[in-house]
């Protein structure tokens, strides 16, 4: 049954009825509509369009269609229909007769879609936001076993200076704690109920649009009919909040991969998260993480998809919008994925300390605790930087780290220089001395586990 066709004299060319049909994506809407389709049906029957009875055939005739898509989703494999919405509608009327032709008045496929997207984002968004604190729970625990061990900074992947494994790790945290945060307010710019828009100018029923917003539950009411049915940036936001949990999960991906190369070696992934090769026996490669790094392209490019779908459209609705479900549904699968895997890879990695230990004791970590420590004894900072890159470069000639130089040698590039230097110099200090609010020291590192703690304690 088409939900339109009046007007028409000819067959759809078959080419372009599957090139139109959407049922085959917007399936995954069908609870989503019928919950609609149940709301909008009481209002009709308040207005007086529906009477008792055929509000009560209708209600019946869509929980039928319900009940059989959970007991058998198979059924809506290779259904013909154009969409969801027309799915529904057909099914019904099969169940339900002429009363469920009624059911459309001053209703649209235009709101209708809306509200089945929005409904539809906002439960996505709750699961996306379950999965990201589930992620940063194991980031936190991981932190919390490992918090004695030392790992090289690095910036521009040379190493840097030392900073303990957990904080490290809990740049991480941080980093999906936004991500968290951007989704609930894209949450809230979601939560707003359309139906009543119609196709475009609103409806010319007395639809009790307030009504309908409670039954569906959501905050409050779209101002605009036009707007309503014509704008999708409740879904680039979604979109976008995706691709930047990508960025961050993609970079923790690369730390990882390079992290666990036999050339580093400071982290070792489980079986669990690797595969072997089908020809070099020896071989365990990260494809999980190498996965969640490409996975990010993907989601971009559904971005930039979205972003040039919605670009220069004329108002109000065009069907270039249907493009916008296999977008979402993909932007959400995929995210969903790459953040169960990556707390898979957070749960089974090992640190191993030696080699961290060893790896911070080589290449002048604490070449700038030496600057800072003549800082303390009166030099400026740009001249002890000066001296303290001469001193290197005299290590680094003679193969021996900073803190093996003896104090003779020491006092022959400064007399600053007193015993105390090998204490600033040791890497307990090292990290100890960095104790400002955010810094790497024990004590700060634990504050900040208590803080995340309490962080993803709210809303459980
Ligand atoms: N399947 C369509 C979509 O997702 C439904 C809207 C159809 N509306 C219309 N005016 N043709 O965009």
């Amino acid at each position: 049954m088409k939900t339109w066709g009046g007007r028409f004299t000819e067959h759809m060319d078959s080419v372009f009825e599957r090139f139109n049909n959407s049922f085959d994506t917007d399936q995954r809407l069908i609870f989503e509509d019928i919950e609609g389709s149940m709301a909008y049906a009481s209002t009709l029957e308040r207005a007086g369009i529906l009477s008792p009875e055929e509000l009560k055939q209708i209600g019946k005739g869509l929980a039928d269609i319900k009940k059989r898509v959970e007991k058998d989703p198979g059924w809506l494999s290779g259904q013909k229909d154009e969409d969801v919405h027309s799915f529904v509608e057909a099914r019904l009327h099969e169940i339900v007769g002429d009363v469920a032709l009624k059911l459309h008045t001053g209703w649209c496929r235009n709101d209708q879609l809306s509200l089945d997207t929005r409904l539809c984002l906002k439960r996505a968004i709750i699961r996306v936001q379950v999965q990201i604190k589930s992620l940063n729970r194991s980031i936190l625990n991981l932190s919390k076993t490992h918090l004695d061990v030392i790992i090289p900074g690095y910036t521009h992947l040379r190493k840097a200076q030392p900073v303990l494994f957990s904080h490290y790790l809990l740049a991480y945290f941080e980093m999906f704690q936004r991500d968290y945060d951007r989704f609930d307010d894209c949450f809230r710019r979601t939560d707003f109920m359309p139906l009543g828009s119609g196709a475009l100018a609103g409806s010319g029923f007395p639809v009790d649009r307030e009504a309908l917003r409670k039954e569906l539950g959501f905050a409050q009411l779209t101002r605009n009919s036009v707007d309503a049915v014509s704008d999708r940036d409740y879904l680039v936001e979604f979109v976008s909040g995706a691709a930047l949990t990508l960025v961050h999960l993609s970079r923790l991906a690369e730390d990882f991969i390079i992290y666990s190369s036999t050339e580093f070696g400071l982290l070792e992934l489980s079986d669990t998260v690797t595969t072997g090769s089908s020809l070099m026996p020896q071989k365990k490669n990260p494809d999980s993480l190498e996965l969640i790094r490409g996975k990010a392209g993907r989601v971009f490019g559904h971005l930039m998809s979205l972003l040039t779908l919605l670009k220069g459209l004329p108002m109000a609705y065009n069907k270039d919008l249907q493009e916008d479900k296999e977008i979402l549904f993909d932007t959400l699968d995929t995210l969903v994925e790459c953040l169960q895997v990556a707390e898979t890879v957070a749960k089974t990695t090992n640190v191993n300390r030696t080699v961290a230990r060893e790896c911070v004791q080589r290449d002048f970590l604490n070449a700038t605790d030496l600057a800072d420590y003549l800082v303390g004894k009166g030099l400026p900072f740009r001249k002890a930087h000066e001296l303290v890159g001469k001193i290197v470069l005299h290590c680094e000639a003679h193969k021996i780290p900073l803190d093996a130089l003896p104090l003779a040698e020491f006092q022959s590039f400064s007399e600053l220089i007193g015993d105390d230097v090998y204490t600033a110099l040791s890497l307990e200090n090292c990290i100890q001395s960095r104790s400002v609010v955010g810094g790497t020291a024990r004590s700060r590192v634990l504050e900040a586990i208590e803080e995340a703690e309490k962080r993803l304690a709210i809303g459980e």
